[in-house]
């Protein structure tokens, strides 16, 4: 037998993965991982990125897709020099890279409860343990003596929740943070998919003196294929990052980095984004519909304001398993709820709905399949 790393037995296989290939064959209806609709995507002239894009760069990502990304913070309050920008290749690698930064073995880490799977995925790997945060923020009982080293959030379209925090929580937040000195991990990656008015200034723009790392990401607003996402980090966390990132892969593909600075350039970037608004507005709002109509009073939910997914609620006797066995049966898959739970004695029946996939006709049919289970498991 050959001897592996101690670390290996605390890495399970990802379920939204794993779900992956069968989710993308056309007789099956996938609510299950976050894809954005393929129609959306962006129509690339890529030709002029390809003869730049083939030597190495540098581990940092190009100067010039910093300074715009760094641009784009500025607009959102958060004031940052493009220094203090490290492309990555898609924010799942910034979880990666902080996770690396902080976690030893036992370190215990603050999570929202439900939070993003992959992202404890990771966290495990590296040997956390997990503090849940309380729903209300007054309710964070930190001191200086007694605190955990990183908040790990999603403030803005929460996944799986898809909820939005206040402009008074997000400053109470970072307040909490900067008193005890914890360091605020933000993760923002469904920021522009925002279909009501709600707040959405980082809470790392609230920081002032405190350690932060924010983190963006191009998956949701142009493609998950081209795997550019970015972290902008309080400048005693940056160069920690910089290391772990030079170790991992050197530097994130150069011709991904050229289409997106393409696409930050381009002017037809703001009529994309209002075209990709509106129709996932359009797709929010039917797919709430067709929650009502094949769900009915069985299970509770909120339309998200923002996001991709719906967190729907369902009855302490839903037995989760037996449902998504059979729904797997019809060609229907979801993510059921309990694998966003950092402590498996927080969960409760609930499930989360991808809505932004699926034709509508095709999430009728999900539906139907999904709301004739939960009958029958009544
Ligand atoms: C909260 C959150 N963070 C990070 C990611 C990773 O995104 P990417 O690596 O595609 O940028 C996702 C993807 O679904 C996500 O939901």
């Amino acid at each position: 037998m050959q001897k592996l790393s101690a670390r290996l037995k605390d890495l399970k296989a990802s379920p939204v993965r794993a779900m992956l290939e069968a989710s993308i064959r056309p007789d099956v209806i996938s609510f299950a991982g976050g894809l954005p609709s393929e129609d959306s995507f962006f129509k690339f002239d890529a030709a002029s990125a390809f003869s730049s894009a083939m030597q190495y760069g540098p581990s940092e990502g190009e100067r010039e897709l910093r300074e715009l990304i760094a641009n784009e913070l500025k607009v959102r309050n958060l004031d940052c020099d493009a220094s203090q920008i490290l492309i990555l290749s898609g924010s799942q690698q910034g979880i990666d890279l902080v996770a690396k930064m902080v976690i030893d073995r036992g370190t215990t880490i603050a999570v929202e409860s439900p939070t993003y799977l992959a992202a404890l995925q990771v966290f495990r790997f590296f040997g956390a343990q997990f503090e849940e945060l309380p729903e209300n923020i007054n309710d964070i009982a930190w001191s200086k003596s007694n605190h955990p080293p990183l908040a790990y959030v999603i403030p803005t379209f929460q996944n799986p929740t898809g909820k939005c925090w206040s402009k008074d929580e997000r400053a109470a937040f970072a307040k909490t943070c900067v008193d005890n000195d914890v360091i605020l991990f933000e993760d923002d990656p469904y920021r522009d998919l925002a279909y009501d008015e709600c707040e959405r200034t980082p809470v790392a723009a609230f920081m002032k003196n405190g350690s932060w790392v924010y983190q963006g990401s191009f998956s949701k607003i142009l493609s998950p294929g081209l795997r550019i996402g970015y972290i902008a980090a309080s400048k005693d966390l940056f160069p920690h990052l910089l290391l772990l990132k030079q170790a991992a892969d050197l530097h994130t593909n150069r011709l991904s980095q050229y289409l997106v600075m393409n696409y930050l350039k381009s002017p037809l970037r703001g009529e994309h984004i209002k075209n990709l608004i509106e129709n996932y507005k359009q797709k929010r709002d039917n797919f709430a519909l067709l929650m009502k109509k094949n769900l009915g009073n069985m299970a509770s939910w909120d339309a998200p304001e923002g996001g991709l997914f719906f967190w729907v609620k369902l009855p302490e006797n839903t037995n989760m398993q037996n449902i998504f066995e059979k729904a797997k049966e019809r060609n229907v898959l979801f993510t059921p709820g309990g694998h966003f739970f950092a402590n498996s004695e927080s969960a409760y029946p609930s499930m989360r709905l991808n809505f932004s996939h699926a034709s509508m006709e095709s999430a009728d049919r999900g539906l139907t399949i999904i709301g004739e289970l939960l009958r029958e498991n009544q």
